[in-house]
């Protein structure tokens, strides 16, 4: 790795990669470690992380919904760019009997979104990561995916945490050939995420009552002028 790359990694120079330092590096640990023969991307966005997984994969396939997934891959001669819903190539993968090593999933952040892609992706691939676990919709949809499945997960691999947009980021982990309970051997740390939910709807909560505020003020406004214009009319 030079010494760019590093600095790349570290967020020292401009990345195409839309993870923090700390994901970007448990994902390269997991590739390392992994080394997938077939991984697969969904969520391509600026092939930031396609890269990483062409050097580490031995094929790849990426999706994204946006064109221009099309043109990015094109440098990496292991990379099966498809321009399409997550959901088609989920229904071809699970007809066609494939089967994944890896896949990471950071596309559509809805709950519904989340949830499906997850779903999907814990019938054909071994090991799931996924971002953003630390915003709200995205946890939902990873929780409700879980439901009733026995298998190894551990959604704080990394932990997101507040930014000035709101509360994101967060690296999630599920293994589908490891039981939900298994031994640890590291101390577990308390997860920060109910109490960040918390902030984040206190603020949700307070953009809500500002706009309607402005709309109050506005409306007041209005009814003045309008009141001041009859006044004059009347004199
Ligand atoms: C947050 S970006 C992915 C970032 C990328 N994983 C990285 O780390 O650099 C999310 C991407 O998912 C794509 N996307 C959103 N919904 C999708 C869907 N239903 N199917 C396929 N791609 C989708 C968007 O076009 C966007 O490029």
């Amino acid at each position: 790795m030079t010494e760019r790359h590093l600095k790349s990694l570290l967020g020292l120079e401009p990345s195409k990669w839309m993870m923090a330092p700390s994901e970007r590096l448990a994902v390269l640990g997991l590739l390392q470690t992994i080394m997938p023969k077939k991984a697969l991307e969904f969520g391509c966005a600026d092939a930031g992380l396609t890269a990483w997984l062409s050097q580490y994969s031995d094929e790849v396939v990426t999706v994204d919904i946006d064109p221009k997934v099309l043109v990015l891959a094109q440098p990496f001669h292991n990379v099966t760019p498809l321009c399409m819903t997550t959901q088609e190539p989920a229904d071809w993968a699970w007809s066609e009997g494939k089967h994944f090593d890896l896949a990471v999933i950071d596309a559509d952040h809805s709950e519904a979104g989340v949830r499906r892609d997850l779903k999907n992706a814990m019938r054909f691939c071994d090991v799931i990561v996924f971002h953003d676990t630390y915003y709200p919709p995205c946890r939902k949809g990873i929780l409700s995916a879980l439901v009733g499945q026995d298998v190894y997960v551990d959604l704080d691999l990394i932990p997101g945490g507040m930014q000035p947009d709101g509360l994101w980021g967060g690296l999630g982990i599920v293994i589908t050939d490891l039981p939900r309970i298994i031994d640890m051997h590291v101390m577990l740390r308390l997860s920060l995420y109910p109490w960040l939910r918390k902030l984040w709807l206190l603020d949700q909560y307070r953009h809500q009552v500002e706009h309607l505020a402005r709309v109050f003020r506005l409306k007041i406004r209005q009814l003045m002028r309008r009141g001041k214009a009859i006044s004059r009319r009347e004199d």
